[in-house]
């Protein structure tokens, strides 16, 4: 550990107090004796999200299972008086190790809370606690004709709530934006432990400061939610996929624009993999490539509501992908269909951690028109540093997956020393372009010591003034999005 690292961890132990024996009773008073775990064996499944590498893994002391507001309000009272952290928890599906307790402390699971409230078609919104499954709001709507638009790529899996609190993207952002477009109302316990309503069921709302997306996005450093009121719209009643492989990366990339802006479309996702990441799903699904030629793919989504609308879009598509120098076109418009054609770029990121573990996933954004200028950076810092750099994502809104992999030849040692420095390259690059470090993953602890590489100090100091107001002892979710200031409390 660095010499500013060690002084940062000399801090918090001394700002933050163990728990004890009698934390864990009155805990269990709180929950309920079978909600508390705190077995070794218990608590590993909750020291660690989906980011590939030990060096990541924090154990937590304990790990409770609230089922309501006034548990939770009550168990960050008592986290309050004792100086106790607290990490909120979805299905830690996350990739910057926003529900990792790097602190200890109490890991706070929100899965017993995953019931769907209310679906009032009326006005057309759901209400629903945080441990619901994203995709089991959809199923749930849909025989009302209504759906959910946020889709996380690990939608049959992460929690609203941890959507909520990264203000989760995904593959359909380009059509339909991200998470926060969609909640309307959240009920809060505040790391006080007040509980407190924003917003309701109305879309519009210019009462106060807005809070309400203060907290979209604030990574479970500002408050837990319990309710969430969803804005769901009309069911499309058509949809079509279609996989369409390239030659090469440029050919691809130059195909995307092409489609907003000749072709005057929106389609709901454009999704792009380069010919190490097809290779490495297809690989992993055990299928054959599409196209033996293939160097690029772009996977494109068009949905609307009638059957002529959307063929008339990507009959458009095809015509202007195939001008743009595309190998062929393969159209899935039945529900298999569709999922066959999905089924590779939705395992990606998974295949990519089986097939190399030794990886940093991230989840860098350029304006749409830069990512032509990025992916030959990305082919130097491949060679200067001597590592793979795969990339695949969601080409549609300049947001991709670079996933930085260690060689087999290079040690383990080599790559710790090495990978920080890739990222500062990587992330300069990023900025220069326009962008920033992430997309949609979210600052965790993983990349908080980058910030500064991105984020004016002023306005760093000024969100930290905002954690302070919200939350003064620093125990929800600590060491999450700001570099730690090594001269502890009195640096902030
Ligand atoms: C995806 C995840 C890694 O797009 O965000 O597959
Ligand atoms: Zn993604």
């Amino acid at each position: 550990m660095a010499e500013a690292d060690l002084r940062v961890q000399g801090f918090m132990d001394r700002h933050y107090r163990p728990v004890t024996a009698t934390i864990v009773t009155r805990l269990r008073a709180i929950v309920g004796e079978g909600h508390v775990y705190d077995d070794p064996a218990a608590l590993l499944d909750y020291a660690h999200d989906e980011v590939a590498g030990d060096e990541y893994v924090h154990m937590p002391e304990v790990v409770v299972k609230p089922a309501t507001a006034a548990e939770i309000s009550q168990i960050m009272r008592l986290a309050n008086r004792e100086r106790i952290p607290v990490t909120p928890r979805g299905a830690g599906s996350g990739l910057s190790c926003g529900a990792v307790p790097v602190y200890g402390g109490i890991v706070l699971s929100l899965e017993r809370m995953n019931r769907i409230l209310e679906i009032d078609r009326e006005n057309m919104v759901a209400v629903v606690e945080p441990g619901v499954v994203t995709n089991d709001i959809n199923e749930a709507v849909s025989e009302y004709g209504l759906f959910y638009a946020g889709y996380p790529m690990s939608v049959e899996l992460c929690f609203i709530g941890g959507n909520v609190a990264e203000n989760a993207g995904g593959g359909r952002a380009i059509k339909y934006g991200v998470t926060g477009r969609y909640v309307l109302g959240l009920e809060v316990v505040l790391p006080t432990g007040e509980i407190v309503q924003l917003g309701g069921k109305r879309v519009k709302d210019v009462t106060g400061y807005d809070l309400l997306h203060l907290m979209v996005g604030s990574e479970g450093t500002l408050g837990i939610f319990t309710r969430i009121i969803l804005r769901l719209l009309p069911l499309p009643k058509a949809r079509a996929v279609l996989l369409i492989p390239f030659a090469d990366v440029p050919t691809a990339i130059r195909a995307v624009p092409m489609i907003m802006t000749q072709g005057r479309i929106i389609p709901t996702s454009i999704e792009f993999m380069d010919r190490l990441s097809v290779q490495t799903a297809y690989d992993y699904i055990g299928e054959r490539l599409p196209h033996p030629d293939i160097g690029a793919m772009l996977l494109i989504e068009v949905d609307g509501y009638s059957e002529s609308q959307v063929e008339a879009e990507y009959n458009a598509i095809v015509d202007l992908c195939l001008e743009a120098g595309a190998l062929d076109v393969y159209v899935g418009n039945t529900p298999a269909a569709e999922r066959r054609i999905w089924r590779p770029r939705q395992e990606m990121a998974e295949a990519f951690k089986a097939v190399c573990p030794v990886q940093s996933l991230e989840d860098i954004v350029v304006p749409l028109a830069q990512i032509p200028d990025l992916m030959p950076e990305l082919e130097r810092l491949s060679q200067k540093y001597d590592v793979l750099i795969p990339c695949y994502g969601h080409a549609g809104d300049g947001n991709l997956h670079a996933t930085i992999v260690k060689q087999p030849g290079t040690s383990m040692e080599e790559w710790r020393e090495k990978l920080p420095v890739i990222l500062e390259d990587l992330y300069h690059v990023v900025a220069r372009l326009g962008g920033t470090i992430s997309g949609e993953h979210g600052i965790g602890s993983k990349r908080a010591r980058y910030l500064p590489l991105v984020m004016d100090p002023t306005l760093i100091t000024l969100q930290r003034r905002i954690k302070q107001v919200f939350d003064p002892l620093n125990i929800l979710n600590p060491g999450k999005i700001f570099p730690e200031m090594p001269g502890g409390e009195e640096g902030r």
